[in-house]
């Protein structure tokens, strides 16, 4: 007779086992992981799993309750104190006893006051670096005089298998009190990121230490976004943002290099600034989340490159000129300490790997979430800021380039351009016979013609165009034939509308009239004209590399992604001709990478793996970037067609 068979879902793995084994030797066995604080005592509840009932004809396999053991002592008991929900099992008690399809529950959370804040967001299969193992260790004996962390480690070593362990120095002090406090029952942290690797206590803790946290950070030379995740159940508990101090130093990144440059310590500086910064946050999140900093085991970071030298206390001057070498491109870990952040002494950080120069460790966290390396078919993924970062692939190749777009995109260098926030038009329309504008404004609900936006634009003021108002103002500018393919603002039109105005020998669109003046003028069409053109013979140039004419689906990460209209951005060509319906924001995609390298170490490989094969190309050094950007200056575009558009 064969063994029971036993599926786990939703990984599919499966595999025969003994009647009697437990539903947690099974998966480990098999490499899936179900998480396991306290080594199969019943006490922590982390290694819940639920019986799926029915037939399973494509596997061959009838499962049902009745073939996994009655509840055990060790069950009953934890059932009794603790709570454990219908349906749910201690796969650390119950046991194979015919055919089997057990569910591994990506949120087991044990800990009630641990609440989610992200109702839609992904669900990250785990395998955290951090493993929180309890033991029982042996109290001292006259007789065999093994020292207290001695036996601790034979502990670990019988109870968890580790018979190789480092252990981190600041532990050895608080060894004793901690192992008595506990009474000799402690919970280890034990780091291991590769598995080739040696693991390492980082932290101890007395008792059962059912729980331990991580944060995902992307700091953004604007914005810094922290995510504060149980690395047991996966759960996101709390985040927040601020924005970037460096802001002082410099608004955009180019600046920030150059006050490095002139300022002696300029770079020390702006480390401290941002390191200030993510203390700040990490507070904020903790407190949000109510959990103790001390109970953050491990960071995890992306940012551009310039963001990510400073922030590890690297001096960026080499990336603001050519060959832009980077000091280092691979992954970085670290201990938290080392970076002046104030965590769990023995806090590990990970800090995803940079693309090349001027695509960085946030494009490497948004190629791992949006994954073109893992599809059929071909993807652009792109992260516009003042240099647009660019990858472009599929599972066979992927190619990553950035160009330098400039500060147009984010209002900078725009007459009336402004950040987006209260205050700045972010939609608009115009009609094509009367040139009369209709508009919105970010923080007041109705459109500029609807009924109430008078008074609330009294209050909260209408103050200039964000990013993605400047888009839509020239699209449609272009749209109604108020300017030409080549970006000419007709001065012709001034007769028919007093919406065309001349200023000295070019001419501007009056979008708001009042006593603050909004105008859209010909040098505002004409940065957008060179930042698109950059952004698009970057884009060209890439598929070139690839030998395309056309792309499957495009990404738009980041803040800007997020807010411009597809179409728009289509209409002016700033992005090649794509299905608009395959043209998608895809938020803090960076973010989200960051999470992923936090709760699954697995995915550190991945990036890795992915970023080391990635061709990087150098638009600066290609003879043919400048051919497509002359191309790209005209809307939408003089040699490229946009079929997609005119359907
Ligand atoms: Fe702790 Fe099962 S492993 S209760």
């Amino acid at each position: 007779k064969t063994d029971p068979l036993v599926l786990f879902m939703p990984s599919g793995k499966r595999g025969r086992f003994p009647v009697g084994t437990p539903i947690l030797d099974a998966a480990r066995s098999l490499g899936v992981y179900v998480e396991s604080v306290c080594g199969g005592r019943g006490i922590c509840g982390r290694c819940q799993v639920e019986v799926q009932e029915g037939q399973f004809a494509k596997h061959g396999i009838t499962s049902s309750n009745g073939h996994i053991s009655e509840f055990g002592p060790k069950e009953t008991r934890y059932a009794d104190k603790r709570e454990l929900k219908e349906g749910r099992r201690l796969s650390c008690s119950a046991t194979v006893q015919g055919d089997l399809v057990i569910d591994v529950p990506q949120d087991v959370a044990v800990n009630a006051q641990v609440v989610r804040k992200d109702s839609d967001e992904r669900v990250i299969e785990r395998n955290a670096a951090i493993q929180m193992c309890y033991v029982e260790v042996e109290e001292p004996d006259m007789h065999k005089p093994l020292g207290d962390l001695d036996r601790l480690m034979a502990a670990l070593a019988t109870d968890w298998g580790f018979t190789e362990l480092d252990v981190d120095f600041h532990i050895l002090p608080q060894v004793q009190a901690i192992l008595r406090k506990g009474e000799w029952k402690v919970t280890a942290a034990i780091h291991r990121d590769e598995e080739r690797e040696r693991p390492r206590m980082i932290a101890l803790y007395p008792g059962l230490k059912n729980e331990a946290y991580g944060i995902a950070c992307d700091i953004g030379s604007t914005t810094i976004a922290m995510h504060l995740s149980s690395l047991l159940s996966g759960r996101t508990v709390a985040s927040a943002g601020t924005s970037n101090p460096q802001i002082r130093f410099g608004e955009d990144l180019m600046s920030r290099v150059s006050y490095v440059m002139m300022n002696p310590d300029g770079r020390a500086a702006m480390t401290k600034a941002v390191r200030d910064a993510l203390n700040g946050l990490t507070e904020r999140v903790c407190s949000q989340g109510g959990v103790s900093r001390e109970d953050v085991l491990e960071a995890v970071f992306v940012g551009n490159p310039i963001m990510h030298h400073l922030f590890l206390g690297i001096d960026p001057t080499e990336l603001g000129g050519a060959p832009f070498a980077l000091a280092v491109s691979g992954a970085v870990r670290a201990a938290a300490h080392d970076l002046g952040l104030s965590m769990n002494r023995g806090t590990r950080v990970y800090v995803l790997p940079c693309i090349a120069g001027h695509v960085g460790a946030d494009a490497a966290g948004a190629t791992l979430t949006e994954g073109p390396h893992r599809q059929d078919e071909m993807m652009l993924l792109v992260d516009i800021g003042t240099n647009a970062e660019i990858v472009l692939g599929n599972w066979i190749r992927t190619v990553a380039a950035s160009s330098p777009t400039g500060p147009a995109f984010e209002g900078a260098e725009i007459s009336c351009g402004q950040r987006a926030a209260a205050g700045a038009i972010e939609r608009v329309r115009i009609d094509p016979v009367t040139l009369e504008p209709r508009f919105r404004v970010i923080g007041i609900e109705p459109w500029s013609d609807e009924p109430g936006f008078a008074e609330a634009a009294a209050t909260i003021g209408v103050t200039g165009i964000c990013g993605s108002g400047i888009i839509e103002v020239i699209a449609e500018m272009f749209l109604a034939g108020i300017i030409s393919e080549d970006g000419v603002v007709d001065g012709s039109l001034a007769a028919r509308s007093p919406r065309i105005v001349q200023s000295g020998r070019t001419y501007s669109y009056l979008l708001r009239d009042g006593e603050q003046k909004i105008m859209v003028t010909q040098g505002d069409v004409r940065a957008i004209q060179l930042a698109k053109a950059a952004l698009y013979a970057g884009v060209k140039l890439l598929m070139d590399k690839q030998g395309i004419d056309h792309v499957d689906r495009i990404g738009l990460a980041g803040a800007f992604g997020t807010f411009i209209d597809p179409k728009y951005a289509m209409v002016l060509g700033l992005i090649p001709d794509c299905d608009l319906d395959k043209v998608k924001a895809v938020g803090n995609a960076a973010g989200t990478g960051a999470r992923m390298c936090l709760l699954n170490r697995g995915h550190r490989r991945e990036i890795e793996e992915t970023v080391r094969k990635i061709e990087k190309i150098e638009t600066a050094l290609e003879s043919k970037f400048q051919e497509h950007f002359v191309n790209a200056m005209a809307m939408p575009n003089k040699a490229d067609a946009f079929p997609k558009l005119a359907e």
